[in-house]
């Protein structure tokens, strides 16, 4: 018999926060936290380091078909295989995200990894944050959110980030990074960044983490998720 599970599906543009959020959550209702963004980051330093140009849609198609990306949670955090090698550590850069969201663009790649999203779901409760959980991958699932903040909020962010981490970075170029991986996103035919039509928008622009992870909570909850004391019954 299939277990029962319930999916949160959490989608919104690059640095909206998906990934902070949809962690604390499972964590606090004991769901696994799927980051599908890093599977086709996967993909992207795959192609990166064969030196595959973006806008080679059959080179990229080809790379992508032949890839084996893999998942596993170790202490409870998702690491992605790469033909077995742990990348988890080399997919965050910016060049990673930039080519990641070109590639994804190619249903072919796509096609590739929906399976992998898709199984991960059938085996467990999971929140999974994407750009097209909700619309695309799991549009059965039980609860929804589309979580936004407006670019300037999101750049300022990112820069935080990437200053902490002791990166040369300018906040005007990190703002118009983020605009134009938004256009890229939404405008590509093959399963663009859109809000489901049954998912409850959230701007997280003005609010703290905890809020956000609250309203996330109170979506689930108002779609029949049974939680006592924060873990999910
Ligand atoms: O969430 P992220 O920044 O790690 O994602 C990197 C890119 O991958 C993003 O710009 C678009 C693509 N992506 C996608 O097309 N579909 C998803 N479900 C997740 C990510």
């Amino acid at each position: 018999m299939e277990p029962q599970v319930f999916r949160i599906a959490i989608d919104g543009p690059a640095g909206a926060g998906k990934s902070t959020i949809a962690r604390r959550v499972a964590k606090g209702l004991g769901f696994v936290y799927v980051d599908t963004g890093a599977m086709y980051r996967a993909m992207a330093l795959l192609c990166l380091r064969k030196g595959i140009r973006p806008e080679d849609a059959q080179a990229v198609s080809q790379a992508a078909g032949a890839a084996q990306i893999t998942i596993s949670y170790i202490a409870g955090e998702q690491r992605v295989l790469l033909d077995g090698e742990d990348v988890s550590g080399q997919i965050r850069t910016e060049e990673v995200g930039n080519m990641a969201s070109a590639i994804s663009a190619y249903p072919a790649v796509r096609a590739h990894l929906l399976g992998l999203q898709r199984s991960l779901a059938a085996r467990s409760s999971v929140i999974m944050d994407g750009r097209d959980i909700g619309t695309c991958v799991l549009p059965d699932a039980e609860a929804k959110v589309f979580l936004t903040a407006s670019p300037q909020v999101r750049a300022m962010r990112r820069f935080k980030e990437l200053k902490e981490k002791g990166e040369m970075c300018n906040l005007q170029e990190i703002e118009q990074d983020i605009i134009e991986r938004d256009q890229r996103d939404m405008n590509r035919a093959a399963s663009p960044l859109k809000q489901a039509e049954d998912a409850v928008l959230v701007d997280g622009s003005h609010m703290g983490i905890d809020q956000v992870v609250a309203a996330v909570i109170d979506v689930a909850v108002s779609r029949g998720l049974k939680v006592d004391s924060g873990v999910w019954k």
